[in-house]
């Protein structure tokens, strides 16, 4: 893969590092305290974006919990959500009576969230909440109740912390907005 010159890339820092740890650390708090002693919790990442979200917040629970992945495709390398929703690889656990708690990067339009809610309602989960890094509220087109939510941010394109433009940026360790200049180059 070609490096990449990070400072031209990026706008601004929208959220620190140290932002997101002080954060994470409330969420994983409340999480751990409101499912203390159930059994059915499962945990599930829609790969790759969530997969740092869901490590990081791991590691500060207290609760022990099973974790498992789907990947879904969205997005292609672009920035605008393709609308329909191709199931790659499916989870390898039974959800049915399973409290489910989806761990996201981002939500978006809420698209891939209601649908992925509806599928696992529909597979017979007990109970379904979303725990998710970000929401760009302005971008909403699928409402969607969001139990535990990071940081709400204004409509830009974000990298970083497990979200990616085609594959680029997963590992900043920060949240920070990709210069436009950076995806209109590609068309
Ligand atoms: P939604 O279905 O529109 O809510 O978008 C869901 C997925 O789109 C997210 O889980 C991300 O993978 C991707 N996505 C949406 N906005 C961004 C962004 O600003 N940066 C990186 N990925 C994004
Ligand atoms: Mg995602």
């Amino acid at each position: 893969m070609k490096s990449v010159d990070i400072s031209n890339d990026i706008t601004k820092i929208l959220i620190t590092r140290t932002q997101i740890d002080h954060r994470l650390d409330q969420l994983a708090a409340q999480i751990s305290h409101d499912y203390a002693g159930d059994d059915h919790l499962l945990l599930i990442s829609v790969l790759k974006g969530a997969v740092n979200t869901l490590v990081w917040l791991t590691q500060k629970m207290s609760i022990q919990a099973p974790i498992d992945f789907m990947s879904l495709s969205t997005y292609g390398s672009g920035t605008q959500s393709t609308g329909s929703i191709t199931v790659r690889s499916d989870l390898t656990t039974d959800v049915s009576g399973r409290d489910v708690l989806i761990v996201e990067d981002i939500v978006d339009t809420g698209y891939t969230l209601t649908w992925l809610t509806d599928m696992l309602k529909k597979r017979g989960a007990r109970s379904v909440k979303i725990m998710a890094l970000v929401s760009k509220p302005a971008r909403r087109t699928h409402p969607v109740d969001i139990s535990y939510l990071g940081f709400e941010i204004p409509n830009d394109f974000i990298v970083g912390c497990g979200m990616d433009y085609d594959e680029k940026y997963r590992n900043l360790d920060c949240v920070a907005v990709l210069s436009p200049s950076v995806y209109s180059k590609k068309k």
